[in-house]
């Protein structure tokens, strides 16, 4: 064969395995466009880098209700808001044994409305995960200090607890009760694991 037919067969070999390369390069860094993490579990999860449609708002007095938003904030890609209390909550005001602490009186209370810290202005947001731990079967009375002071009236609002043991139903029905504009969807207890919480948002139909 003439040398010059060999020579050109190389150059266009080269140039075939250069574009390939490129080619290959491409693909991987499509692939890495959609972020991957992994959960306490070891299993792999897609995750919304920064949705700013979704509100994670939450009151947690001693954690649990924090860890669980936490999950929700990093498996949805929303925004994290913290209701804070303007006098924070000692252990002494958290003792359910005594019928005097702070929450015992609070909740004995129809009319209390503890202060909140902070402003939270969710006026841009359409779908809000509400979160709070159950006291005494019910919302701490903090939450409805917070729906005083913010109108979700036709937003879609998706509350979550975290309890010893009780279930979220009597919760539900004080806050439609309270604010029956809001679009409440059916929310649920949920623990402080990353897996199960993003198993409940999979599972949600919104
Ligand atoms: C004042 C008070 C009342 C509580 N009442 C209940 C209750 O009625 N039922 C229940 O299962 N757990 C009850 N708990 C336990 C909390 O709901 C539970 O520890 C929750 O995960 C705390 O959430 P946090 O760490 O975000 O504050 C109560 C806790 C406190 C401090």
């Amino acid at each position: 064969m003439n040398k010059k037919i060999i020579a050109l067969m190389v150059i266009v070999g080269i140039i075939v395995i250069g574009v390939g390369i490129y080619w290959l390069q491409n693909q991987e860094t499509a692939d890495q466009d959609t972020p991957i993490q992994e959960n306490n579990d070891g299993e792999e999860n897609s995750v919304d880098e920064n949705d700013s449609s979704i509100a994670i708002v939450y009151f947690s007095a001693t954690g649990n209700t924090k860890q669980v938003a936490e999950y929700i904030e990093e498996a949805t890609g929303g925004t994290l808001f913290e209701i804070v209390p303007e006098e924070a909550y000692t252990q002494e005001d958290l003792n359910y044994s005594n019928d005097d602490s702070r929450a015992s009186l609070e909740q004995n209370d129809p009319n209390a409305r503890p202060e909140i810290a902070n402003t939270i202005d969710l006026t841009s947001y359409e779908v809000i995960y509400f979160g709070y731990p159950i006291w005494w079967g019910d919302v701490p009375k903090i939450i409805l200090s917070f729906l005083d002071e913010n109108d979700l009236s036709g937003k879609t609002v998706i509350p979550f607890c975290t309890s010893g043991s009780s279930g979220i139903t009597t919760s539900i029905e004080t806050l439609k009760e309270y604010r029956p504009n809001i679009n409440w969807i059916d929310g649920a207890r949920l623990t402080p694991s990353q897996s199960s919480v993003i198993d409940w948002i999979n599972g949600l139909d919104i």
